[in-house]
């Protein structure tokens, strides 16, 4: 019986330490959700690291007796590795280029070397479970040479690759020292999923352009196996956003809101914090929208969600210390006595406080420089279970080419973002819905479910199109 290996750089679950004792907590995160009634089943395993170093070698065997119970399979990494294999080349060389702020990136020779070196543990951990005939899907910019690692030692297996951020244009990705070795370990993959038809397109051009190999239409062959890339664009679990409102703990925290806020109009944000979510330019747009129309005054709350993450890399611990800066000023500048414009929280927040948010709000605001897909948003519109409420979103989210009936706008123009914020908040009931619904209706239609099932069965269909053509 062959088996489905999945393969990422996070397990879905995040250890941490608590006076000498591993705690183990699971991700709620999408990917963890869609996948689960994968890894969970029978010999099915997910592979990845578990989140921080662990040193002692009999703590190390007694984690993954615990994560064997859960079909997971660790990868320890050295701090060493942390910092050059994951803060390093994933999200100090990587990162900056496919989200198009190459300025930000740093080319290392010793990133790349652990970058290489890692690649090869995650090899050598599935090639210790993997079978010829097994299925393995691989995730993400953190593990982009590992389709190629794995294809050179088992040759015929089916492997699948999803990239959850963008492909940039040829012109950024050209700009990598190591472009070339990079595209022949995406290549290694029978299948290669993107959020959007762009992503795609960027990809095959990049291989064209860098490779000695031609593609045609989608399809391009890599020593007589056609390997094929494809859009796939990911959705969220739509019932669970959709039923947590009936949920009693959701329903207290709604009323709250309600009496916190009586009177208000609340536009909500929540982000990561990363410099390629726009969150200083959607603050100035706030903070214009509050000059432009002071008729909001002690009338609208901008409440604004800032999610931690990788603190140890420099610009993220800037961009944190301006955000303060901003919010501050913003703050100081157009308080009352009774009220500040500006709710601000560094830190995240249970999912079903996050419900009640999204329950609340009157508008969703997402206004990425670059997203691969953005989550949020989805999110947001799967709440709204009244079908009222306005996303507005920004066109730089993968998420915008599905989501056509949110006030789509671009993430630089602060000019723009205030005026669709004023757009939002006249915006008329029967407009809201007949928006609302549609939206809906797409990410219903299109959840996690849908996208695990397509991509699985695309990829088989790929391996019999490639044994159809080795047998002409
Ligand atoms: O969006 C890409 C991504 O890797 C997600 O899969 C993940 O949830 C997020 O970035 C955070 O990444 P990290 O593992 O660096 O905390």
């Amino acid at each position: 019986m062959s088996k489905t290996i999945i393969v990422s750089n996070r397990l879905p679950v995040r250890i941490t330490e608590n006076d000498g004792e591993y705690v183990m907590s699971p991700s709620e995160g999408g990917l963890a959700t869609g996948l689960g009634s994968i890894y969970r089943d029978g010999q099915n395993v997910w592979i990845g690291w578990p989140g921080m170093e662990v040193t002692e070698e009999k703590d190390q065997q007694r984690i993954q007796q615990q994560l064997a119970e859960m079909n997971l399979l660790p990868v320890y990494l050295s701090q060493e590795e942390i910092n050059n294999y994951y803060e390093g080349f994933s999200n100090e060389t990587l990162w900056p280029v496919f989200h198009y702020m190459a300025v930000y990136a740093k080319y290392e020779q010793p990133y790349w070397d652990s970058y290489y070196k890692v690649t090869e543990k995650f090899r050598d951990i599935i090639l210790s479970v993997a079978e010829p005939d097994d299925i393995i899907w691989i995730h993400d910019y953190q593990l982009l040479l590992l389709p190629g690692m794995i294809r050179a030692v088992i040759p015929d297996i089916s492997i699948g690759f999803f990239l959850h951020i963008p492909f940039p244009s040829f012109e950024l990705f050209r700009l990598i020292p190591w472009r070339a070795e990079l595209l022949e370990g995406m290549l290694g993959a029978d299948l290669l999923g993107f959020h959007t038809f762009d992503d795609s397109r960027h990809f095959i051009n990049a291989v064209t352009r860098i490779l000695p190999i031609n593609a045609s239409a989608n399809v391009m062959m890599v020593n007589d196996r056609a390997v094929m890339a494809e859009t796939f664009p990911m959705g969220i679990d739509y019932d669970k956003y959709a039923s947590l409102s009936k949920e009693k703990e959701v329903k207290d925290q709604l009323r709250e809101l309600k009496e916190t806020f009586q009177g208000m109009r609340m536009i909500l944000s929540i982000d990561r914090l990363d410099y390629s979510k726009g969150i200083l330019q959607r603050l100035q747009a706030f903070e214009l929208f509050l000059q432009l129309y002071p008729e909001y005054m002690e009338k609208v709350v901008l409440y604004m969600i800032i999610v931690p993450s990788r603190d140890n890399v420099q610009q993220y611990r800037d961009l944190r210390d301006e955000i303060d800066k901003l919010v501050g000023g913003i703050n100081a500048r157009f308080r009352t006595n009774n009220w500040h414009p500006i709710h601000y929280f560094y830190r995240s927040f249970p999912i079903e406080t996050l419900s009640a948010l999204y329950n609340f709000a009157d508008v969703g605001l997402v206004t990425p420089m670059r997203d691969g897909m953005n989550l949020v948003s989805k999110e947001y519109v799967a709440s709204r279970n009244q079908n009222n409420g306005v996303l507005i979103l920004s066109e730089m989210a993968g998420a915008s080419r599905e989501l056509i009936d949110a006030i789509i706008v671009n993430p630089n123009n602060i000019g723009a973002i205030t005026r669709a914020i004023e757009e939002a908040l006249v915006m008329p009931e029967p407009e809201q819905y007949r928006r609302m619904k549609q939206m809906r209706q797409v990410v219903a239609k299109f959840n996690i479910a849908h996208w695990v099932k397509l991509f699985m069965d695309r990829l088989q269909e790929v391996k019999q199109i490639q044994q159809s053509m080795l047998a002409r």
